[in-house]
């Protein structure tokens, strides 16, 4: 049996397209609509919507991506490419006093797995994807 230019070109495509897609590390790309918006819908956005308590009293509002870039009224909680400072992780794995952790008050903690996810969004770029 002969083999194909074109057999052997799509042989080809098919066991490298996945690898393209995952990158060269076989780290995932993160994308915000598909995992990073159901997670702050889950954990955060009762909160820090428009008149919820967490945008009325820190001016965090997280109904978009450029609300949720945007910060508090002091600043950023995000710095793209930096996961370690960027306020919102330090918050959700409850580095920062307690009395602030988020999600706030009595609520579960956020599942480890999401704030990776969350670390790993941010540190390729906190992109609107
Ligand atoms: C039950 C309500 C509630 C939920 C749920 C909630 N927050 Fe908040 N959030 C608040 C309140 C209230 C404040 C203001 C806290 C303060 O300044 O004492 C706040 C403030 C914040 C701030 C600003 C902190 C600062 O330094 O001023 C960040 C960042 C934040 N929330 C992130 C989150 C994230 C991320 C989630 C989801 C994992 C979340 N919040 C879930 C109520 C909530």
């Amino acid at each position: 049996m002969q083999i194909s230019y074109k057999t052997v070109t799509r042989l080809i495509t098919l066991t490298l397209l996945p690898l393209v897609m995952t990158g060269c590390g076989g780290e995932k790309t993160i994308s915000f609509s598909q995992d990073i918006r159901p997670i702050l819908d889950q954990n955060c956005i009762k909160c820090h919507q428009s008149g919820g308590v967490g945008t009325e009293a820190s001016g965090f509002n997280m109904e978009t991506y450029d609300d949720l870039m945007k910060g508090t009224k002091f600043g950023p909680m995000i710095i793209a490419g930096d996961a370690e400072g960027s306020n919102m992780v330090v918050l959700m794995e409850g580095r920062a006093d307690p009395s602030i952790s988020m999600p706030h008050g009595q609520q579960e903690p956020i599942p480890k797995q999401d704030i990776l996810t969350i670390r790993q969004w941010i540190k390729q770029g906190a992109k609107n994807n």
